[in-house]
């Protein structure tokens, strides 16, 4: 039976009928539907709309439809996943099915069902971040004290540990995680018993249905509660920039394992060949995440196209906001996925690594940081050194490789001191601030990062 034929004369048009239908997508928030109606089953029966024995059968048939398999989109009769479950509770429990609407809409169930399924995928997305963030900690750990270049504008700037570049990737992802427990904070208010846009018409314990749901409380304003998914838009634009900062990690390993920097070996678990090139082993499983990672962005785009300028409350636009969440969620754990297991096979060349921070005048900046302890103002100091550098340039050399008459040349009074400034472990050990990449620092900022992974680990294991 249709949910609303009643005032209706003349049946549908079929076209516009399944053009206009939802199952086809919305089939995946079962689980969510079923969860939701027990609630509202147990208030129905609170408020003696429900007699004991029916509200027996209603459960038990709500049961019995959460341990069937997720239906398929075989029967377009069915207009949507509320509808289904009507349907196949009559089937199970009989006439009582026809009770459970009582009192309830449509509005308020998507509403809650996306709540309940974004919440769910907030858990297990987080879950699928800290284990990569993870991973990145693991090579983080196990590059020690080697060393590679820092670049500024794609230029050698300054060496670095390999690990203190590790770990900016890490803090990205920290901050995706708090974005996720941001939104999830948010969203964790129960629009049940906001009915179809004025509240519910019946005594229904609001408090209990969320309790009842895991969630923190009811939502307060029924007109928001059933026309809101800014919920939505902040899970996709949290998911959003996973995939920025997946985007830029796969970019810089693309990079990376050309045979021009030779930073990194590309694991064969996770790289194709050329049909042609019989030499050619691709990063694939970097540029997917990097090319998916635009594909997110317009998830976000067109949910805020579908819900700009609608009225309050309800709108059948609403129903465009669902593929969308569906979509970018799917992708992104995908991408977290195969990141996790390219990052846990990744082979690092520490040594080419290490030998290309010692090239390239990275100790420029030391060097001048030297003469400012001695007194000099920095700006000479710049000057200075880069008349060196100038030097260097003409004689094919690196500042190090200068005499001290060429140094004293530029105006530049070299003392042993000096020259032991431009070493590749003081020019590291200079940088000792906290946040530097000085081994101490770095040390310090792995232990910090690795106590910090282990709360979020916790409390994924915790939601699960
Ligand atoms: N399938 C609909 C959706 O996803 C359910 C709500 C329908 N409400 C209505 N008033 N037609 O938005």
């Amino acid at each position: 039976m249709k949910m609303w034929s009643g005032r209706f004369s003349q049946s549908a048009n079929s076209g516009f009928e399944q053009w206009q239908r939802s199952f086809p997508f919305d089939r995946v928030l079962l689980p969510y539907e079923l969860a939701a109606s027990q609630a509202h089953a147990a208030a129905l029966s609170k408020a003696g709309v429900l007699g004991p024995e029916e509200l027996a059968r209603t459960v038990l048939a709500l049961e019995q439809i959460a341990r069937e398999e997720l239906p398929s989109d075989t029967n377009p009769d069915i207009e949507d996943v509320h509808h289904y479950v009507e349907m196949r509770l009559v089937e199970l429990a009989g006439e009582v099915g026809y009770k459970l609407h009582s009192g309830r809409s449509r509005n308020e169930q998507i509403a809650t069902d996306l709540r309940l399924f974004v919440r769910a995928q907030i858990d297990a997305i987080s879950a699928q971040v800290a284990e990569f963030a993870g991973e990145i900690l693991k090579q983080a750990y196990a590059a020690g004290e080697n060393a590679m270049p820092a670049y500024t504008h794609l230029q050698r700037a300054e060496p670095v540990l390999v690990a203190h570049w590790l770990l900016a990737y890490v803090e990205m992802f920290f901050r995706d995680l708090s974005r996720l427990a941001d939104c999830r904070q948010r969203l964790n208010q129960c629009p049940l018993g906001s009915g179809a846009v004025a509240g519910t018409v019946l005594p229904l314990d609001r408090d209990a249905m969320a309790l009842q749901l895991d969630f923190e409380m009811p939502t307060a304003n029924s007109l928001d509660a059933t026309g809101d998914r800014d919920f939505a838009i902040e899970f996709v634009q949290a998911l959003s920039s996973v995939a920025l900062h997946l985007s830029r990690w796969a970019e810089e390993l693309i990079l990376y394992s050309t045979t021009e920097f030779g930073f990194v070996r590309l694991p064969e678990q996770f790289s194709t060949g050329s049909s042609a090139m019989p030499q050619k082993k691709n990063p694939d499983a970097l540029e997917l995440v990097r090319g998916k990672a635009g594909k997110i962005f317009a998830q976000t785009t067109a949910l805020f196209m579908s819900v700009k300028g609608l009225t309050l409350a309800y709108n059948k636009d609403l129903q465009e906001t669902q593929q969308p969440v569906l979509t970018a969620s799917e992708q992104v754990s995908s991408m977290l996925r195969i990141a996790a297991g390219f990052m846990a096979s990744l082979d690092f060349d520490y040594q080419r690594m290490q030998r290309a921070a010692s090239h390239g005048f990275m100790n420029a900046q030391a060097a001048a940081a030297y003469l400012v302890r001695k007194g000099v103002p920095f700006r000479r100091a710049h000057e200075l050194v880069g008349k060196a550098v100038r030097l260097c340039i003409e004689k094919d050399c690196e500042l190090e490789q200068l005499s001290p008459q060429d140094f004293e040349r530029c105006g530049v009074e070299s003392t042993e001191d000096f020259y032991n400034a431009l070493t590749l472990s003081n020019v590291l050990a200079v940088h000792n601030a906290p946040g530097g990449t000085a081994p101490e620092c770095v040390r310090r900022a792995l232990r910090d990062a690795k106590e910090k992974l282990s709360l979020y680990v916790e409390v994924a294991h915790a939601c699960a």
